[in-house]
């Protein structure tokens, strides 16, 4: 199992060093949260800030789009240095051209669904995706409950994926924590969101550590 800490519950006055402090304690990602306000209730950062964060790490930029026109920001965060960028199904740009764009800049593309959304939204791009994001809580707030039953939507994206031969990563992200992380291991998953379970630890490796022999 990948650990992707989540960047939404560091202390974002040393933004900076929560990265190297991670990166240190053993995470294989680092998860980037861009929230707009309006896909999502809540409000983030933008790309000017994971530019300037990039110098603080070498491992890959997990960006995670939470934001009603993906299409619009893709080549800023291409710029800002992100490897990896998810949009969700749900947003309003078109998802092909979005993915073109993603795939032109040599980012890997991932989409992401909303607890509410069934995982057959993703399968007529699956042959593109590097990695399907599966929300294990709503998007928008850090610190909320692991949803249990949106395992079946992992079992079921695991089983098309071995059936296409595909290499497609599933990651979950929302309420990993010590009871949860082993239902996301058994149900297949590859990587690991999690942001309170990593930064309210008073040790970020022990943290990582368990959460990893919990697998
Ligand atoms: C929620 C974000 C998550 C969040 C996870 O919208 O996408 O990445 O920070 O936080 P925890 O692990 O606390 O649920
Ligand atoms: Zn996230």
């Amino acid at each position: 199992m990948q650990i992707a800490p989540s960047l939404l519950s560091c202390d974002f006055s040393r933004f900076g060093e929560e990265i190297a402090r991670v990166d240190a304690a053993g995470a294989d990602l680092m998860h980037l949260d861009i929230m707009d306000g309006h896909f999502v209730p809540n409000l983030t950062f933008g790309a000017p800030i994971i530019k300037k964060l990039r110098k603080y790490t070498e491992k890959p930029f997990d960006v995670h789009l939470m934001i009603s026109e993906p299409h619009r920001y893709i080549d800023d965060f291409a710029d800002a240095g992100a490897d990896i960028i998810s949009f969700h199904t749900e947003c309003d740009s078109d998802i092909g051209e979005t993915l073109n764009m993603i795939e032109k800049r040599g980012v890997k593309p991932a989409l992401a669904i909303k607890p509410g959304t069934s995982p057959k939204a993703v399968l007529p791009y699956l042959d593109r995706l590097y990695m399907v994001l599966v929300m294990t809580v709503e998007p928008g707030f850090g610190g909320q409950r692991f949803m249990a039953d949106m395992m079946p939507k992992v079992e079921y994206l695991r089983r098309v994926i071995a059936e296409r031969n595909l290499g497609t990563l599933i990651e979950v992200d929302g309420g990993i924590a010590k009871d949860t992380i082993g239902a996301a291991a058994s149900a297949g998953v590859d990587i690991c969101v999690a942001g309170t379970a990593v930064f309210g630890a008073a040790d970020a490796k022990a943290a990582i550590d368990e959460l990893k022999a919990l697998c």
